[in-house]
């Protein structure tokens, strides 16, 4: 099963138990993490900085390029709540969307 590692959050690592659960949904199971809208693709406040397995993930959802157009999230960037994982990735919170009770590396 696919491991997810939290870069900048002290290398937390987390083991996905079930596919079918959206990126975001493995997060909560392990931390808290920013999801304004609650999971439908309506803000980007979910949004992962992608450090590797950008190849691992399912491609981009009808909302992502939306943002992604309006320059809302970057390439390497995607919407936790909108991608579903197909083998490991490492991963960071970006600085807009941390969280001001955890303690980031950077
Ligand atoms: S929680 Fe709002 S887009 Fe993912």
């Amino acid at each position: 099963m696919p491991t997810v590692v939290i870069a900048n959050l002290k290398s937390k690592s987390i083991h996905c138990e079930d596919k079918r659960e959206s990126l975001l949904d493995i997060l909560l199971t392990a931390t808290d993490w920013m999801h304004a809208c609650g999971g439908k693709g309506r803000c980007t406040t979910c949004k992962a900085r992608i450090i590797a397995g950008m190849e691992e993930l399912t491609p981009r959802t009808k909302p992502e390029e939306q943002y992604s157009k309006l320059n809302k999230l970057r390439d390497n960037e995607r919407l936790t709540c909108q991608t579903f994982l197909n083998g490991d990735v490492t991963l960071e919170v970006p600085k807009e969307t941390q969280l001001p009770h955890l303690t980031y590396l950077k």
